[in-house]
């Protein structure tokens, strides 16, 4: 039986933003592994890769979709101003390049050399810097199809308060995901090797 055995969405009050002064439950960092085993940090251990979805609370950018039924977290996102995103994210970086390094099987000496100079591409960041963005997002696959997802946009949306719209990038393989985004209302905007660009403007 599914742990969650959820008939009806997840009331509004069910997402909310992640405190800064608590690291976030081994379900969102397990769900975030999961969801992206190609980033760095799915590499890390939990503590670590813990730290790293907690910096972005610092400044409201991490939201958790938490099931009262069964007390548990079922979903995360992470948006927010892309420059303010990219600075929490070379912060962090910094702080833990030698286990950032530590985790690469290849070329350590190097990676941590290189690690603590990370930056957005120069050719993104004049583009990127004024916008704002949906980093991460992802829910349970036991909670999928019952509209958390769509919850956690309308929440990270209300929060923008005086943003005409956002992106988010995507794989051009990941067609469900590309689907849940048009259904929410994005558009494709531009194609980036393997990545897919959408673009929501809000009213
Ligand atoms: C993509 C994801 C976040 C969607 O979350 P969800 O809670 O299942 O989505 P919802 O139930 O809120 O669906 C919202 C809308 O998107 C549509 N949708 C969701 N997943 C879909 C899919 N795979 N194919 C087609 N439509 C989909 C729903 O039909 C719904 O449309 P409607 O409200 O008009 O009926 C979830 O499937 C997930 O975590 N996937 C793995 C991680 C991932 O791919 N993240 C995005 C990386 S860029």
């Amino acid at each position: 039986m599914s742990a969650l055995a959820m008939e009806q969405p997840i009331t509004a009050g069910g997402i909310m933003l992640a405190r800064e002064d608590a690291l976030p439950s081994a379900p969102v960092v397990d769900l975030f592994r999961k969801s992206f085993p190609r980033h760095p940090v799915s590499r890390l251990d939990d503590a670590v890769a813990g730290a790293f979805l907690q910096t972005f609370a610092q400044t409201d950018a991490l939201f958790v979709a938490h099931d009262p039924a069964t007390n548990r977290d079922v979903g995360f996102l992470v948006g927010g101003a892309t420059a303010t995103l990219d600075r929490l994210r070379v912060a962090f970086i910094r702080a833990h390049a030698m286990r950032i390094a530590a985790a690469s099987a290849k070329n350590n000496s190097l990676m941590r050399m290189l690690l603590p100079r990370l930056r957005p591409a120069k050719s993104f960041r004049a583009a990127r810097y004024a916008e704002t963005q949906l980093r991460f997002i992802a829910v349970a696959p036991e909670a999928r199809g019952l509209g958390v997802g769509r919850q956690l946009v309308e929440k990270f949306e209300a929060s923008l308060d005086h943003q005409p719209g956002y992106h988010t990038w995507t794989m051009m393989g990941s067609r469900g995901a590309a689907r849940f985004y048009e259904a929410l209302g994005f558009e494709r905007d531009i194609t980036f090797g393997e990545h897919v660009r959408l673009c929501k403007t809000l009213r």
